[in-house]
């Protein structure tokens, strides 16, 4: 990113950051909107100027990482800048940066006024982190946690999409990063990525992992 100019390096150069802003709204006729982080770096903390000039630039809404290029992803996230580009724009404001829980979504939405939340990491092997969200935010319960039979539907449904969207090949390859996330809550769970890595096909990754799952289900019931 800083070695060509581009990405949270761009921060330090805000005249062009808005003609890159400006070029891209003229360009396309769909809603352009913007991420950035908080600053370059603690003293260079200059979201606020940037947010204005993508307002004026006509970016449609912006999303912030509450941290500054210069703390990579250390420390934690700080929302008072997020709050304070919310209050200073009219577009709308996505708060971002370590939410992984629903008590933290609640949280950090109160913190910054934003009108949402964008969620990375926390999202990585556990989609149903927005129903979880979603819920907690509707009725201030927390779901229970999904069973392994509902982690098996939703994880070979993603499998099949991320065949259908990049194809065979490339699917099985990036479906490993994702086997590995699901599997980062339970430590059992890393011989069943070893395994499900070396798999080649689409057909031989889904049949590990119905396996898997089909054995925790009966472990479970011999258990029970
Ligand atoms: C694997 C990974 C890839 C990412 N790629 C990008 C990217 O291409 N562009 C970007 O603006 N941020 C990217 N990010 C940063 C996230 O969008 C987000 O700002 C950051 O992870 C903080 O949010 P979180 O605490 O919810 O993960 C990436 C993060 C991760 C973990």
């Amino acid at each position: 990113m800083c070695n060509v100019w581009s990405g949270s390096a761009l921060l330090q150069d805000e005249p062009l950051v808005a003609r890159i802003c400006q070029a891209v709204v003229d360009a396309v006729e769909v809603p352009v909107t913007l991420k950035i982080r908080t600053g370059w770096d603690r003293q260079n903390r200059n979201a606020l100027t940037i947010a204005r000039i993508a307002e004026d630039a006509g970016i449609a809404a912006l999303a912030v990482h509450g941290r500054t290029r210069a703390d990579k992803y250390e420390g934690e996230a700080e929302y008072e800048t997020i709050a304070a580009v919310k209050a200073s724009v009219h577009i709308p404001v996505f708060a971002n940066g370590d939410v992984a829980t629903p008590q933290q979504a609640s949280h950090v939405l109160a913190a910054t006024g934003a009108d949402a939340l964008m969620i990375g990491r926390g999202a990585q092997g556990r989609p149903w982190i927005f129903r979880e969200i979603a819920h907690y935010l509707a009725t201030g319960e927390l779901l229970p946690e999904p069973t392994p039979d509902q982690v098996a539907t939703i994880l070979l449904g993603h499998l099949e999409q991320l065949y259908a969207f990049y194809g065979e090949q490339a699917g099985v390859r990036i479906a490993r990063k994702h086997l590995g996330w699901y599997a980062k809550d339970r430590p059992e769970n890393t011989v069943f990525q070893q395994v499900a890595n070396r798999a080649e096909s689409a057909q031989e990754q889904l049949r590990l992992v119905r396996d898997y799952f089909e054995a925790l289900a009966a472990g479970e019931r011999m258990a029970a």
